[in-house]
């Protein structure tokens, strides 16, 4: 992919106003967070064809072939407290469900914190990093992982039965510059939101699209795990689950399962 392929019809204003298109890194959140520390400017995007050690959430490897998928960083740097970042990790989650919904017509949703499911299976995950100082953001890497035109074969085992690719919903190939293109423009509408300080409308959107509020489900973390009714997201972006057999609980990291 060249940036010329992206910056082609691109309709943003400042989150892709640089843009680093690399064949290959160990990981477009480390090369972003390491363009963050030497000054780079609030939207700039770092893409790479490949990664060698890409990263996902909770320490786990992303699996980052060559030529079929995306992998994308997006430098931000807002003016919000560390507290408020998650919500940086929603709008993405959104823009990403949004994009796909509007482009390709797929039942795309999110599976709490920050999954895009189509058709209930992963295709996209996000890994927000942050640096602050002080009580305030000195700047947020979103980090999004698109299976795009990922073949069956090329998934894992261990995951092959839970992941797809937009290529295995849709029934053919689709452009991963258009795709680019059109989150860009949907996660800066969010930003927006963010730096108008309308975040109410980042968490009623996420709402909207996701496919694990009001289910029951199994939630895993480091303290064990327990079952309940995913009742909403709270203005952080915590998970209020009902707990099987009493109490309501806040949950900040930990994976879930639908039942
Ligand atoms: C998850 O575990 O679901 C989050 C996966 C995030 C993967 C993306 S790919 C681009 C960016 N660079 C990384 O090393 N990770 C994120």
């Amino acid at each position: 992919m060249k940036i010329s392929d992206i910056k082609a019809g691109l309709k943003t204003k400042s989150l892709g106003c640089v843009i680093h298109c690399l064949d290959c890194v160990d990981s477009t959140n480390t090369y972003a967070l390491k363009l963050a520390r030497e000054g780079a400017p609030d939207g700039t995007v770092v893409i790479s064809d490949q990664q060698t050690a890409g990263r996902g959430r909770l320490g786990r490897v992303w699996v980052s072939p060559p030529g079929v998928n995306i992998y994308m960083s997006v430098l931000l740097r807002p003016a919000i407290p560390p507290a408020e970042a998650p919500l940086c990790t929603l709008a993405a989650a959104a823009a990403l469900t949004r994009a796909v919904r509007g482009l390709y017509g797929l039942a795309a949703s999110i599976k709490w914190p920050n999954d895009m499911l189509i058709n209930g299976l992963k295709a996209a995950g996000i890994l927000t990093e942050m640096s602050s100082e002080h009580g305030r953001v000195r700047h947020i890497v979103v980090g999004v992982g698109i299976d795009v035109n990922m073949p069956r074969e090329l998934f894992p085992d261990e995951i092959r039965h839970i992941s797809t690719s937009i290529m295995l919903e849709y029934g053919g190939k689709v452009s991963r510059a258009g795709l680019i293109r059109r989150f860009l423009e949907e996660f800066e509408r969010y930003y927006g939101f963010l730096a108008g300080r309308e975040r109410e409308r980042i968490l009623d959107e996420w709402r909207a699209m996701s496919c694990t509020l009001g289910r029951k489900v199994r939630v895993v973390g480091v303290k064990g795990e327990k079952t309940g009714f995913a009742r909403d997201i709270d203005d952080s972006g915590s998970l209020v689950l009902e707990v099987d057999g009493g109490g309501v609980e806040t949950v900040t990291s930990a994976d879930i399962f639908l039942l």
